[in-house]
């Protein structure tokens, strides 16, 4: 079986084709997206209004790419689309094009969330690194618009066990790589600042790694954004040197990620969960990977964690289409009607 997939939710436009065999085995023939991190950078963020525009000039551009590579896709079986969360203007692009498409090949259509796409990117993995599709599993969702804890207990059956309160880790990232001058999107900058550090064996901790003793699955990020703030300025006020990014950027990610690794392995071991996932654009983050292999090395841990290969960690429409074929296959191979599909920007995974 055949799945177009497309995904303009925010600032990454996506058009990907995957295969599904008789087995259920996904197999990724082609993933195409087109960054728009030079439009948005300058800004320190997305701007909708140009993110949309450029989602206008570039989907139609991609999807003839792919009718070129591939001159049978209108046999593609399944058209799949994001209809949220994400931002308004960007999502209308996709569900319109989808849409269109759908009707003019007569090919049947689902509608997914964004977030649906994430929490089962891994399984999408170069063979050899993939997990086996079993249920229960839990997921950490951390990008530049979310930080979520899920526990999904198959398709369509999700509990979010906590999420962030107010800004998603990945946006801190991009907000403190700001306020070190460096351009969007942050994280893999700030990554690499703090690699340069050369911290000591139980260096104490320069911010507090926010909630990590709250007693429940929710993040906080923005008051470590703002003793990042507190701090670069009054480096500057004493020295004024330039403050020093690599220390500041290498303790600011300690913090921002020690309450991820904690609350998922609390999780894990609460809700007795051997198979966690860890998805979206700060799952790159290596640190991240390290931290998770320490601290299930040294609380003798009994669950296994897997992280989507890289191109599967930023958004992308492979994902999107796997997820639709999932939900394909769940509701007894049935669609959406075409007008059940409307884009929604606060769509939610559901459950709590
Ligand atoms: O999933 P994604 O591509 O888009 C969203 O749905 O948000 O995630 C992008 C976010 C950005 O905030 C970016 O700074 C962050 O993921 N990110 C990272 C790393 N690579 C990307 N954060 C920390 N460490 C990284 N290596
Ligand atoms: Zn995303």
């Amino acid at each position: 079986m055949l799945i177009l997939g497309i995904e303009t939710s925010c600032d990454d436009t996506g058009v990907a084709l995957v295969e599904v065999n008789k087995k259920g085995t996904p197999r990724v023939l082609l993933n195409f997206m087109s960054s728009q991190v030079k439009i948005h950078s300058r800004y320190g963020g997305v701007v909708p209004y140009l993110a949309a525009r450029e989602h206008e000039r570039n989907l139609p551009l991609l999807i003839g790419r792919i009718l070129k590579e591939y001159r049978q896709l209108t046999v593609a079986d399944l058209i799949v689309v994001t209809i949220g969360p994400g931002l308004a203007p960007s999502l209308l692009i996709g569900t319109t094009a989808a849409k269109l498409l759908s009707y003019f090949w007569q090919k049947t259509i689902i509608g997914v969330s964004h977030l649906e796409g994430h929490l089962f990117s891994p399984f999408l993995n170069e063979i050899f690194k993939r997990p086996l599709l079993k249920f229960p599993f839990l997921c950490l969702l951390v990008s530049g618009g979310h930080t979520e804890l899920v526990v999904v207990r198959g398709i369509g059956e999700y509990s979010v066990l906590g999420r962030t309160l107010d800004d998603a880790c990945g946006e801190a990232f991009d907000k403190v790589a700001r306020l070190l001058g460096l351009a969007y999107p942050g994280g893999p900058k700030i990554e690499k600042l703090a690699q340069n550090y050369a911290s000591h064996l139980n260096e104490k901790l320069l911010f507090k790694p926010p909630m990590i003793n709250s007693g429940d699955f929710n993040f906080s990020y923005s008051g470590l954004k703002t003793a990042v703030l507190y701090k670069i300025k009054s480096d500057k006020s004493k020295s004024r040197l330039k403050p020093k990014s690599d220390y500041i950027a290498w303790h600011f990610q300690e913090a921002a990620l020690r309450p991820l690794v904690k609350k998922t392995l609390l999780a894990a071991k609460n809700f007795q969960i051997r198979s966690i996932i860890v998805a979206g654009g700060v799952s790159n983050n290596n640190r991240l990977k390290q931290l998770f292999e320490h601290q299930i090395r040294q609380d003798h841990i009994d669950a296994q964690v897997f992280f989507p290969d890289k191109i599967l960690t930023q958004d992308n429409a492979a994902m999107i289409a796997y997820a639709g074929y999932l939900n394909y296959i769940r509701r007894g191979e049935k669609g959406d009607s075409l007008d059940k599909i409307q884009s929604n920007p606060n769509l939610d995974l559901g459950g709590a």
